[in-house]
């Protein structure tokens, strides 16, 4: 099969997380529990306090563009750009429920950045650089609009062995039908898991103090239903590989990835461990 050019994969990018935006609405509340930790932390490693201006880089339903916006106060503001503009209106609710106007959502793509060299104190990003045909790209970008002595700080999922929720439902699907092996350069969920792949790649493009840490975690379910259910109607990646399976597949497939859940019942609950991999860095004065 023909390599998609990256305008394609882009657009593809566009058109999956526009199509799951609905299910990142309805399942916000298990994201904003647990995930939290993650925006913290990004917060903490981007060094926000009041007054800065920040960028947050496929901000998607606002994670974690909107603590950013809460931490920098009225007197700073934050810009939270994505693909898909779905995924954005739910952030501009959730903004205006949380009565916050000094935040504001632009579509466009991160690697190629709308604004002037020197233009951000900050920039924080979540969940988005693994999905970039172009990362190196992204990296000199960043770079580029930072401002001199500020800090960039992405997270990004740490190794599949390590987070077995993403990777269970994959191997279920492969039981099920042939999958070409994964192409390690491709965008995707573990494009960046690599300890120092991320960090290399802001090096290259000349920023400093550069770490990169793995935070691991719990990812807990009322029941392996609702990990299925949730899992089916966030996950673009997961998605679009159920969509190649026949009716009678799609049960095959349901029925072993419930059964693969099952293995992590603790409590009662399903608790699964996850782990994030965090890289910030600084542009040199
Ligand atoms: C897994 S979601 C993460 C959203 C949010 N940061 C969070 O953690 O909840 C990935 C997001 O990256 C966005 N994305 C992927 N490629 C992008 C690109 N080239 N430019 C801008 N956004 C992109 C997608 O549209 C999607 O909203």
């Amino acid at each position: 099969m023909p390599t998609p050019d990256n305008a394609t994969i882009i657009e593809g990018q566009r058109q999956d997380w526009n199509r799951v935006a609905g299910g990142w609405e309805k399942w916000d509340r298990l994201f904003e529990e647990q995930m939290a930790f993650v925006n913290h932390r990004l917060v903490a490693d981007a060094r926000l306090h009041t007054g800065l201006n920040v960028l947050d880089l496929g901000s998607g339903t606002g994670y974690p563009a909107l603590l950013g916006a809460q931490v920098v106060g009225p007197a700073g503001s934050v810009v939270g750009m994505d693909l898909a503009e779905q995924m954005l209106a739910a952030a501009e609710r959730k903004a205006k429920r949380l009565g916050l106007n000094n935040i504001s959502f632009r579509t466009g793509d991160v690697t190629s950045l709308p604004f002037e060299p020197n233009s951000f104190d900050a920039i924080t990003s979540r969940f988005c650089l693994m999905f970039l045909p172009e990362i190196p790209k992204a990296a000199s970008e960043i770079a580029r609009v930072l401002k001199p002595g500020s800090w960039v700080a992405a997270a990004v999922w740490s190794a599949p062995d390590k987070n077995p929720s993403i990777g269970l439902s994959m191997a279920a699907i492969k039981q099920v039908i042939e999958l070409p092996p994964p192409d390690p350069t491709a965008p995707g969920i573990f494009r960046l898991a690599k300890p120092g792949e991320l960090a290399g790649l802001f090096q290259q493009a000349g920023l400093v103090d550069v770490t990169d840490q793995d935070f691991l975690a719990d990812w807990t379910y009322g029941s392996a239903d609702e990990y299925y259910t949730s899992l089916i109607e966030i996950a673009a990646p997961v998605q679009n590989l159920m969509a190649k399976l026949t009716d009678a597949q799609k049960q095959d497939v349901k029925q072993r990835i419930l059964q693969a859940a099952s293995n992590y019942t603790r409590g009662g609950r399903i608790v699964f461990p996850m782990a994030i991999r965090i890289v910030a860095a600084r542009k040199p004065v």
